[in-house]
């Protein structure tokens, strides 16, 4: 049954304690609704009937100009931005706030061919050619400069246009092009390392360049990790990944500083794609951005979709440091860019959009308004489909409006996680780069399985980095976090010898930053807080399993584990490692620290987890819903929103009292939400 205050345990951000409720985005006095609007692609007589149908369907936020630079600046230093000021000012007019986009995503034909050293080179040394999008190298000083000249030129003629509240700058950094291998960047990654190591001899050592005769005597023979007959130093690569993502940074920073000058009322955001964005280190970008933005679009054929989802939402609004944030971009049925394109069925993106809510969105935006009849996205669902408003689309549109405005209240209230989950970036890179003991270890599949596991529990999750202050969570897991520097191994001791829980799961601990196995037993870097070694490591078959604890299934990967201060609490039946310790745990000052040493299906996995969250004290009060019952609460100051997703065929009953927001009914200790459906509850004390 689902508490009516949060669980004591539950955690208060630092930031929440110091700042009033702020509500997201200014001036606005609703949850964010609306899209990605491309009237570019109209002639201006349909503009009418856009903003017509937009205060029809509620909007109140667009995003404008995200891909119109070649329009706004037709040829080098030849403006053209009276278009948009009549797209601003019919927005304005029908009280409709502008996201404006600086449209950098999107270089026009006349940059690139005036500066083509400003194309992107892939590591195959292919220089990309025009007629796409994301046609530029993030370090080309010509694509910088033309850049800065077309935000400062939209700054200067837009900055005090009553409609603009938020700044969209770029679109997606990192999602098409993550790494540019051409000349230019090879000269800044030069000047990166030299920055980072300070001289190549520290470079050398740092990369273990002794290893395939690879020493470097001077800068200028370093070049980035192109296609080479064998794998490229894995140093080399993670560097190169590292400098890739600073370089998308610095262009944000570039664009943004300009912004703040000009325009210092208006904040500035980004479109992150949290989970599904490899290439960017987000904790490094989170603290630079105004306002936290995602987009997020589901896998369309996973039947459970939607843990996928929330686990985006949760992971975003952890980079948002608990702070309200926005969602940037999710769509209104089909994409076009899956193999196969799943439309959404009936009431989906009704809980789609109130899933992102209740997991601290203050606003829902979709990829797009009006969908294109031309173009490469002209199979892309929108708000408006080609079919007009005579379709389901259009209704259930018109729907969620009405429906967001029923929780304007919620705006500002935060959600309350129950455990931590660690996440890094740079883990992720050294984990799926070549030559790793098995194909099938992947970093994704590794924290979702965990993250679903607490998702089934109904548990609340943020993420963390490896060196984030973990005090005030009962629990921290740790999936697969190969790559641990020593920074976060002695965050992870501090954090257990204090009387954290913490629950790692196999090749966790292995290398450092440089992709240099910690000395000694693995895990170098976890050995004396798990209390064990792993003496060899037993990756299976394909299809291969084991059996742990009799009963339990594993896959993947088996290891010779040895207990040294750690107790077994589950052995291997069969396998490599038969007879062998497969779960431990191993006390350590206050705390506690247990180690899964392979993949267990997910029944094995929930038993495992709920036998530490038992030992962490973590409280399970909605642990008798079914699992396909999503419920999360969003709370502030006394106020509690208890949100019900129901992913399931069939109506089910939440304890709960208060008032439904959706519809406005009283409910005395019982909610009914239906199949596929949502209910929004103001709660009452009991
Ligand atoms: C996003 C992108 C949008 C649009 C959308 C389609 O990644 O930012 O511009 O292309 O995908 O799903």
């Amino acid at each position: 049954m689902p508490p009516t205050t949060p669980p004591p345990h539950a955690v208060l951000t630092e930031i929440e304690r110091r700042h009033a409720r702020p509500v997201w985005p200014p001036r606005l006095d609703r949850i964010a609704y609306g899209g990605d609007y491309n009237p570019e692609q109209w002639p201006e007589d349909v503009w009418d009937e856009d903003v017509r149908l937009m205060r029809e369907a509620g909007v109140n936020l667009v995003s404008v100009g995200v891909f119109s630079w070649a329009l706004l600046e037709p040829a080098e230093g030849e403006y053209d931005l009276a278009w948009m000021g009549r797209v601003l000012q019919r927005l304005h007019d029908a009280g409709i706030l502008v996201d404006l986009a600086t449209p950098t995503a999107s270089p026009p034909v006349w940059l690139t061919r005036a500066y083509p050293r400003s194309r992107p080179v892939t590591r195959e040394g292919h220089v990309l050619g025009f007629g796409a999008r994301q046609a530029f190298c993030p370090s080309s000083p010509e694509y910088r400069q033309a850049a800065a000249r077309i935000v400062e030129r939209l700054a200067t003629t837009f900055g005090d246009h009553p409609a603009l509240v938020l700044w969209h700058v770029h679109n997606e950094y990192g999602g098409k092009v993550p790494a540019c291998y051409c000349d230019v960047s090879a000269e800044a990654f030069r000047r990166w390392l030299e920055e980072r190591y300070g001289d190549v001899a520290t470079l050398n050592d740092a990369w273990g360049t002794t290893f395939w005769g690879q020493r470097y005597r001077v800068w200028d023979e370093i070049e980035p990790p192109r296609l080479a007959p064998a794998p490229v130093n894995p140093a080399q690569q993670l560097d190169f990944m590292r400098f890739s993502s600073d370089e998308h940074l610095a262009c944000f920073r570039l664009e943004r500083d300009i912004l703040h000058q000009l325009t210092p009322h208006v904040p500035v955001t980004t479109n992150f794609m949290a989970t599904s964005c490899k290439d960017v280190d987000y904790w490094r970008w989170a603290g630079e951005v105004d306002v936290i933005s995602n987009d997020h679009y589901l896998e369309a054929e996973r039947p459970d979709n939607h843990v996928g989802l929330a686990m985006a939402a949760d992971l975003t609004r952890s980079l948002a440091a608990g702070q309200p944030w926005l969602l940037m971009e999710h769509s209104t049925g089909a994409v076009n860019w899956q193999p196969r394109n799943v439309a959404k069925a009936p009431g989906e993106m009704r809980r789609n959009s109130l899933t992102h809510v209740a997991r601290g969105a203050d606003g829902v935006l979709f990829f797009q308004w009006r969908a294109s009849r031309f173009g490469a996205e002209k199979f892309h669902s929108a708000m408006l489909p080609h079919g007009g408003t005579a379709t389901r689309t259009w209704r259930d549109v018109t729907q969620l409006g009405a429906d967001l405005a029923a929780l304007q209240e919620v705006r500002g209230s935060r959600v309350r996680a129950d455990v931590a989950v660690v996440w890094d970036w740079p883990s992720w890179w050294a984990l799926e780069l070549e030559w790793r003991p098995s194909c099938d270890l992947s970093y994704l599949d590794r924290v979702g399985a965990f993250y679903e596991a607490l998702w089934r529990a109904h548990l609340g999750v943020d993420f963390v980095a490896p060196d984030a202050d973990l005090q005030g969570y009962p629990l921290v897991v740790v999936p697969s976090l190969y790559l641990t520097t020593a920074a976060a191994a002695s965050n992870l001791h501090a954090y257990v010898a204090a009387g954290g829980h913490l629950l790692v799961s196999f090749f966790s601990g292995i290398v450092d930053e440089h992709d240099t196995i910690h000395p000694g037993a693995h895990p170098g870097a976890l050995r004396d807080l798990l209390g064990l070694t792993v003496e060899e490591f037993h990756p299976l078959r394909q299809g291969e399993t084991v059996g742990v604890g009799g009963g339990l299934r594993g896959s993947v990967w088996s290891e010779a584990v040895v207990p040294d201060g750690a107790e077994v609490v589950l052995s291997y039946d069969d396998g490599p490692d038969a007879g062998e310790p497969a779960v431990t745990r191993h006390r350590r000052g206050r705390g506690l620290a247990w180690y899964v040493s392979t993949r267990l299906d997910p029944p094995g996995l929930a038993g495992v987890l709920d036998a530490v969250l038992d030992e962490a004290g973590v409280e399970r009060p909605a642990a008798g819903l079914p699992a396909h019952v999503e419920v999360v609460r969003r709370v502030w100051d006394g106020a509690s929103y208890l949100f019900v997703i129901n992913h399931g065929g069939a109506a089910v009953a939440v304890p709960a009292t208060g008032t439904d927001l959706l519809t406005g009914a009283r409910l005395d200790g019982q909610a009914s939400v239906p199949a596929a459906g949502v209910v929004v509850v103001r709660e009452e004390p009991q």
